[in-house]
């Protein structure tokens, strides 16, 4: 198939050059974001493939489609990105990469987790800086520490059984309970018990009309105080302005984040010699107890060759009219 790639990096290319060399789709990159002023790009692609911070709304969609494109294939898991509605309405087929690792975002929760409230971005700047001091690193023992996780699907139960492994006591709020997790003694709790009961709230769940700000100013007023809060899922699950004043006054005592809700005009890019625009993460960026990556959670050499194998065994499986398994229908998420 002929496939417009859009955002992509070197990075990208290099794994779906390898993927394809067992597909031989012809693949034409494209730098820019997918979007109302490059939709254009698209025409004459049957295919096109895009990341997360791509616009697939329904003008676009129209676009796509009225240029000749038939699959839209994500390079990502989450597709809240994609207005499906519009693309059912248009007959435009999408698929996705439903697993490309979800142990590389959990591990990267950790990570985060355990660099935040042990100042290990702090203490490698100070090291570095010649100050030895410790000073401001205080940090805390996990062992006995509650950990309450909010979606308990594949990224979600990884990281329950790494943080159990850690000592930690693990609680779950998922309205549809994973067994596998229910198996190893993790307690599931209606949401307002798990945010008042846990030291650590971690995101593991997708982005929807109703997890959208799922920890906003009301949440904060119910989790203990100097709670944790970690989000490697999608941005928008947290209001980040409530984050903010929660981070002022204490009730937040560390904020790790790999996401944030308006990172589609950051992220990915190299900004480093301009002038940040966003006054919201700037503030972010003031609190010496938050810790930020830039959506780097999936960024592993075992997710990248899966994405790169999984998105043009997806374009190939289309091409031969059968199905991947891996659809995204308008139908399944609404059911
Ligand atoms: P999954 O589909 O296996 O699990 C999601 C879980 O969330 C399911 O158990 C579901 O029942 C639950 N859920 C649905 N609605 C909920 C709600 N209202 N409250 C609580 N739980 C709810 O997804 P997976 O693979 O574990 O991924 C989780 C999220 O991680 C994705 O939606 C995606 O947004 C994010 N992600 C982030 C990456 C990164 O690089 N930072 C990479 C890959 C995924």
């Amino acid at each position: 198939m002929r496939i417009a790639v859009f955002s992509t990096r070197a990075y990208d290319r290099r794994f779906l050059d390898e993927a394809n060399l067992a597909h031989g789709h012809d693949l034409h990159y494209f730098d820019a974001r997918l979007d109302h002023d490059t939709v254009p790009l698209a025409d004459g692609f049957e295919a096109v493939c895009v990341f997360v911070n791509d616009t697939v709304d329904a003008e676009v969609i129209a676009r796509l489609v009225a240029g000749g494109t038939r699959l839209l294939t994500l390079r990502s898991a989450g597709y809240n990105h994609v207005d499906l509605a519009a693309a059912h309405e248009h007959g435009l087929s999408v698929v996705r990469v439903p697993a490309y690792s979800p142990y590389a975002v959990a591990e990267h929760t950790v990570a985060l987790m355990l660099s935040v409230q042990r100042k290990i971005h702090r203490a490698h700047n100070r090291v570095r800086d010649g100050n030895f001091a410790l000073d401001g690193l205080l940090g805390f023992d996990l062992r006995n520490k509650r950990i309450g996780i909010i979606g308990t699907g594949k990224i979600g139960l990884i990281v329950a059984r790494i943080m159990r492994g850690f000592g930690c006591s693990i609680r779950a709020y998922d309205p549809y309970p994973n067994d596998d997790v229910k198996d190893f003694g993790v307690r599931y709790e209606d949401l307002d018990t798990l945010l008042s009961e846990c030291d650590v709230i971690t995101l593991h769940c997708p982005l929807t009309p109703d997890t959208y700000h799922l920890i906003d100013e009301e949440a904060l007023r119910k989790t203990k105080p100097g709670v944790m809060i970690v989000n490697t899922s999608r941005g928008a699950l947290i209001d980040t302005r409530a984050v903010i004043e929660g981070l002022k006054d204490g009730r937040v005592g560390h904020l790790a984040l790999d996401v944030y809700e308006e990172e589609g005009d950051l992220f990915f890019e190299d900004l480093s010699d301009t002038v940040i625009q966003d006054d919201v993460f700037s503030r972010l960026l003031t609190f010496p107890n938050v810790l930020i990556t830039a959506h780097q959670a999936f960024f592993t050499e075992e997710a990248m060759r899966n994405i790169g194998q999984t998105t043009l065994g997806n374009a190939t499986a289309f091409a031969e009219g059968r199905p991947s398994g891996n659809e995204v229908r308008v139908q399944d998420v609404l059911a």
